[in-house]
Formats: structure tokens, sequence, C-alpha cells
């Protein structure tokens, strides 16, 4: 098999930062957890930067959120939370416990979705993360179906715990004790977990099968011992459970016949702006151009092809939602198949649950200061100002994250901290996107007073003001919040475009005339935004984010 080098090495280098406590690593370390050569790591971490999938922080590499692409392109392609999902938010509230959706994955089950409750539980699992089937309710149901080899490679890696960091290890368990499990998961249609993670949790799981017959996925109901044994559980959530299920097949099935049924082109769009996943064009050639030896451009094309597999799609169709030659796509598909994170059925090339171990358990559970603050920090470096973002709260604005400059004459401005919405930047873009009427409702309930001599407090004016911010896209307040602040903001929108908070870099007066500053500033303050508001729209596809 002619497998790509450099794509499988990107892999290997990928896997290791996706290893616990491997998020953040230095390349030398890097060589020494994947045997790679320093040299080789080098050019794989230079290409990964130049995608965004990593960035660089002092010596160090992290994984950045544009990697949840392949991931994300999975989870579409799979049809499982676009079909089931809002069924677990349901079946959640309802049983006020945690429901989960899992996939098989080889002698694996790996979580797809996942609505928690957690209460008095200590492991709380993300999407991506990898059980073992003898350790977790899913496992049975999708054990049932295993055939000979199967169950012979169960067998044999059943010792191997590093395969599994989500789940805290424990003995081998005994294959008898399991295949009784599974001969009664398989005779009653339900599976039960009775602390076989931890003590204290426990779970039961109904099969979902998907057109072709076979179990496509699993949903689990699991709550703690202080509130249910396992029996108990069964007896509480079974009967729900099993009522749902002919309508989430049929949900499923009708999200799998539209997924094979979209548009190539349609079925790319819109999935987010780097480079990775650009339609109809081949960016590693520029890219290749720009970086030279450096860049790896068939690790590039790898990661871009799995971008493009967000459903079954044939190797032509590959090829044109890539822009890559078809004989480049094809080396890049086989690889990725020799690699397990890509399976052939007939003509149509899809992706596996597998490549949700690329980062994206990590990424998924990155909260929105985490996302925010490497950007603020390169906003600053770049602009040596400091950078806060804030969010509406009633007339306030109310700081959300903040990376400071190091200069002794930066303002000094902590978390939590509030200052009227009608007096800053920050305010005035938040202001800026509400509806008309409600801008004006909120202004007209709002003591204009003046804080400095400057602050406008004209309910017209400001109205005014407003309005041009709401058309230029920024806002600029000099002076008006303290004397010899100035402040630029402009707008973070979320995936629907809504404004979720404001950006802003804080000057001083004394930093030059107010054209210069605004020309200095905007430009890597918008360029932020758009960054940040890409990284917000990766995360954001499968997981509503949470604003501090
Ligand atoms: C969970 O969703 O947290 C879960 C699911 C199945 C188990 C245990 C926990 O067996």
């Amino acid at each position: 098999m002619d497998v790509v080098g450099p794509l499988e090495r990107g892999l290997t280098v990928l896997r290791a930062m996706s290893a616990p406590g491997g998020h953040r690593m230095r390349p030398s370390e890097l060589a020494r957890a994947t045997g790679l050569a320093r040299s080789t790591v080098d050019r794989v971490l230079a290409t990964l930067v130049h995608l965004g999938h990593l960035r660089e922080t002092d010596r160090e590499v992290e994984l950045a959120p544009p990697l949840m692409e392949p991931g994300n392109a999975y989870l579409t392609g799979c049809g499982v939370p676009d079909a089931l999902g809002p069924v677990a938010e349901r079946l959640a509230d309802e049983f006020d416990e945690s429901v989960s959706i899992a996939v098989p994955d080889g002698d694996g089950v790996r979580f797809v979705t996942q609505i928690t409750r957690r209460r008095t539980m200590s492991l709380a699992f993300r999407i991506g993360d990898l059980l073992p089937a003898e350790r977790c309710a899913p496992g049975a149901l999708f054990a049932a179906e295993w055939d000979e080899t199967a169950r012979a490679a169960w067998l044999e890696r059943r010792d191997s715990p590093e395969r599994f960091p989500a789940v805290p290890a424990r003995p081998a368990a005994s294959a008898e004790e399991f295949d009784r499990r599974v001969a009664r998961a398989a005779a009653d249609g339900w599976s039960a977990d009775d602390q076989l993670i931890e003590p204290g949790l426990v779970a039961v799981a109904v099969p979902v099968r998907g057109p072709d017959g076979r179990t496509a996925c699993a949903v689990s109901v699991a709550s703690h011992t202080s509130r249910h044994t396992a029996a108990s559980l069964a007896e509480a959530t079974l009967p729900r459970l099993r009522a749902e299920t002919s309508a989430m097949e049929e949900a499923l099935a009708r999200s799998l016949a539209e997924r094979a049924g979209t548009s190539r082109t349609a079925a790319t769009e819109g999935a987010g702006g780097t480079a990775a996943n650009a339609v109809g064009a081949d960016p590693a050639r520029t890219a290749k151009r720009e970086l030279g030896p450096e860049f790896l451009q068939s690790l590039a094309r790898g990661l871009t092809v799995m971008c493009a597999l967000d459903g079954p799609r044939p190797l032509t169709a590959v090829a044109e939602a890539t822009g890559l030659a078809r004989a480049t796509a094809r080396r890049a598909l086989l690889t990725l198949e020799h690699l397990g994170y890509v399976e052939r059925t007939g003509h149509d090339f899809r992706l596996l649950p597998r490549v949700l171990e690329l980062g994206y358990a990590h990424l998924s559970s990155l909260g929105f200061a985490e996302i925010v603050q490497p950007h603020m920090a390169d906003l600053v470096r770049r602009t040596r100002e400091s950078a806060s973002m804030a969010v509406l709260d009633g007339d306030d604005i109310r700081y959300v994250a903040r990376v400071p400059t190091y200069s002794i004459m930066s303002v000094d401005i902590t978390l939590g901290t509030r200052f009227p919405a009608y007096a800053t930047s920050m305010g005035r873009v938040l202001l800026a996107d509400l509806p008309h009427s409600e801008r004006a409702a909120l202004l007209a309930g709002t003591a204009l007073r003046p804080i400095t001599e400057r602050t406008v407090t004209d309910p017209a004016e400001l109205a005014e003001i407003v309005d041009g911010v709401a058309e230029r896209g920024h806002a600029f307040v000099d002076e008006e919040l303290e004397a010899g602040l100035r402040s630029l903001a402009v707008p973070v929108r979320d995936g629907t475009g809504r404004v979720v908070a404001a950006l802003n870099v804080a000057t001083h007066a004394a930093r030059g005339p107010v054209e210069e500053t605004l020309a200095a500033l905007l430009p890597p303050l918008t360029e932020t935004a758009a960054r940040i508001e890409a990284d917000l729209r990766v995360v954001t596809r499968r997981k509503r984010l949470r604003l501090p």
C-alpha cells in the first residue's frame, strides 16, 4: 500500500498531542513521544500551525479549535447528533439525568452527543471520548454484533488501559462475565452499567438501528447511586427510551438520506474560514509557495479531504470539493482508510468515528475564555495595548476577558468590572446590535450622566452615534469614560451572526493623534475579532457555548 508518509506522520503528531496532558507540548517532547526525527516534527508543526490546527505559544505548540473541523465533518456525516440530539435533550429534561449518545468504534465506544446533568459524579465524558466496550452500557449492545475477528481483537487488547485515558484504569474484565452481559443485552434489547466505570456511576442504554439494520448508536441515561440503582434507573427510564426508539430510527434514516443526497458544494460550505476546508481550490499549493520545504502539502491535503467528507462521497466528488487532482485525492483517501479514519463502501468513502481522537474531546471542552484568550494575547503583543472583551448586562457592560499590556501606564480593570454601556466603546458596539426599538428603550431607561467632561449625554446625539457604530462596525470613544483614555471596539459574532461580545483595545490620549491611533489599532482589532469568530464557529457547531 502506497501510504502518504507526511499525512501519516502528521496524524501521529496530532494523536500524541491528543493524549492526556498533551494538548500543549514542546517540539522536542513530540519528537520523543512519536519517535519521529526532530526535523520531521518541525515540518509537521510548521504545516499544522500554518493551517491553524495548532497554535504556537512561546516554545510550545497547542491544539487549536480549527482542528475540530474533521471531527465536525464526521459528526455531520454520521447523522446521529443532528437526528437524535433533540430527542436526547428532551429525555435529559424529562429524566433530569445525563443523556448521551455513543457509536461503536472498533472494540470501543465513542461519545458523539453529551447532555450533562452532572451532580454528584466526578467524571463527565466529552464528545470524542472513547470507552472500552466492557466498561459501559452501550458496549454490550455493540458487542452483540461483533464477529469472531472483532471478539478476538477485543480479547487481545483488554489489558491496554492507555487506549482509554477517559476512564480510570481497572484490572482487565473477565471475558466470561462480559460474554454473559453481551448475551443478556442481545436478548433484552437494552444494557446496564452497574458501576463498571467508577463507583457510584450507573447507566442504562438502548440501541438505535440504522437503515442497514445494524446498531448505529446507543442512547444512554447515566445517573448516580445516590439517586438510582442500575435496576431502578432501568425501571424509571426504559419505557420512555423504548417508546422513542422507532421515532429515533426514523429520524436517523431521514438524516442519512439527506446527507447522501446533498450536493458536494452545499455539503462542504459554511464549515469555517480556514485553509483546511476551502472548497474547490487547493490552498496547499499557495502555502507551499510561501513556506517552501517546511510545508507538507500532502498533510494539508489529507486534512482537506477529511473536512470534505461530511457524508459518504465518491472519489470524484471529493476531488471536486477539494480542488485536488483525482490521483492526489485517491492517495489521501487510501492512506486515511489504511490508518482507520476512513471506510469505503462500494464507491463511497466516509469518515469513521476515530477522527474524533484527533484533539476533539479536548477542544470541545474549551470554555469561552480559553478560546478568546490566545487571540487577545496576540492582539496585545501586536498593539502593545490592553485588550478586553465585554457583554451587555442590563444597561452596563461587564468584562468577561481581559489581557493587560505590560506598560506601566496601562488601565487596570478586572473581570466582572461593569461600566455604563453608553459611555464605552464596547457598550456602543453592543447597543448597535440591538433591534432599534430595544436600543431606544434601553437608552430611554438609562440616566445619561456626564462621567468626564466629554461624555455624550444628549439622547439624540448618542442615538446618532450608535447608528454610526452600526454602520461602520466599530466604535471609538475618546475620553468619555475617563480622562486620557481612548478605546476602540468591534463586535464579535457567533455562527448565526448575532453579536455575542465586544472586543476592544484601550489606549492613552497621549499615544498620538486620533487618526493615527485608529489607523494603527483598527486593522489588528478587526483581524483578531475575525479569528475569534472563526474559532467560535467551529466550536459551537456541535455545542452551545456559555458566555461567562
Ligand atoms: C455517560 O453518558 O456519562 C455514560 C454513558 C454510559 C455509561 C456510563 C456513563 O455506561
